[in-house]
This record gives C-alpha cells, structure tokens and sequence, in this order.
C-alpha cells in the first residue's frame, strides 16, 4: 500500500478551516467538495485511458478517452457520501457504488450493514471515498471486499489519516497483490483513546450532516 499525502498550500488552507469548531455544515460541505476535487486530481494519475483519434475544426489529431468499463466510485457510507460531488466534478462519467460500513464505538471494528455494487468487479479500477482514516479497520474491510469482488486497482481518497490507521491498514493488506494507493491531505498526530484522529476534525459524518 502507498501512501500519497497531497503538499499543497490550497489543500493545507482549506484542511485548516475544515478543522475548525466553528466551521458550520454547509461551509464543511463546501470545503469537503473542494479538497476532494483536489485530491482527486492527484488520486486520479493513473485512471486508465486509452489513445483515441478525433477531429478538431482545423485538423485530426491524437487524444485519450478513459477506457471502458469506466472507473468506479464507492463511498462508504455515511461520511464518504459528502465527497462524491467532489469526486464526480473530475470523473464525471465514473458509475458509483455504495458500502455501508460501521464500526462498532467499543471493539473499532468494521462490519458490512449495506452494500450496492456490481456483482463483478473484475478489471475494474475503484476509487474508495471515506474521509477519516482512523483505526484503519473500515478502509481494509472496505478495499478487502472490493478485491474479493475483482476489482484491480484501488486509490482511497481520504482527508485525514492517523499513523495508527495506515500501520494496520499497510498490514492488514500485505498479502494482497492488487495495486492499492491511498490519497490523503494529512496525516495528523496520533488516535486519541476513544478511536478519534488528533487534532483531527471531530466527527466527519456528524459535522457534514448533524448528529443523528
Ligand atoms: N471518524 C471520524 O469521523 N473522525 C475521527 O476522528 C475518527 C473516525
């Protein structure tokens, strides 16, 4: 597994009023939107194309086409969700599947509640949305799943992560032999004994949709 961390003063800007308790939801969702689209430039380095010839009014000319099947998107529910539209400014085109995945408060593990994606997923490339790379618990189950369906390729797209959480999740996947990159706008200090990033954000799903 590689880690990316996005150095960019746009990036680090608005991370930091992201971070803010006094950042309200439609400026975190805003903000959200923004980062991802950024970090999806980088994350999306090597989306498959492939060389296509066209015709400009002047004259032909040589370009690339994302290839076929296009690439998936699959945020996880429920805090990824608030970096779709970041995603699709970029991949407009991109079909989307959902994963359900919640950890449980006391043990931090991840566990599947929902799930909607094709059957097959073989020689897809997927991009992974989920914001907080805490214990790491729910990106590995969430990227294990998808190579269990086929998938080939996997860039994760994060906001934050904890060195905690890419130790585990570097472990957790190395007996995996499909290409995984996981793309981030920071990584924090540490895990705070209650499973959160520090200094972090709070709570990602909380802050982009209220407490529920
Ligand atoms: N999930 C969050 O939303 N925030 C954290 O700090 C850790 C996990």
């Amino acid at each position: 597994m590689d880690i990316h961390v996005v150095d960019h003063p746009l990036v680090a800007h608005k991370l930091t009023t992201l971070r803010e308790t006094t950042t309200d939801s439609p400026t975190f969702r805003r903000l959200t939107d923004e980062l991802v689209t950024l970090l999806a430039y980088e994350a999306t380095r090597d989306v498959r194309v492939e060389p296509v010839r066209i015709t400009t009014p002047v004259s032909p000319a040589e370009g690339v086409r994302l290839t076929s099947p296009k690439p998936l998107i699959v945020p996880i529910l429920r805090a990824g969700l608030g970096m779709l539209e970041g995603m699709q400014h970029l991949l407009p085109t991109a079909e989307v599947g959902f994963l359900g995945m919640i950890r449980n408060e006391e043990t931090l593990e991840a566990s599947t509640y929902a799930e909607r994606l094709p059957d097959d997923l073989a020689g897809r490339q997927c991009y992974v949305l989920d914001p907080m790379l805490a214990t790491g618990g729910t990106l590995s189950a969430a990227i294990e799943f998808l190579v269990a369906r086929g998938c080939d390729a996997i860039t994760a797209i994060c906001l934050l992560a904890a060195p905690e959480g890419i130790e585990r999740v570097k472990a957790d996947l190395a007996g995996i032999d499909v290409p995984v990159t996981v793309v981030v706008a920071a990584v924090d200090e540490k895990l705070n004994e209650v499973g959160y990033i520090v200094p972090g954000l709070g709570d990602a799903g909380d802050r982009l949709y209220g407490v529920v």
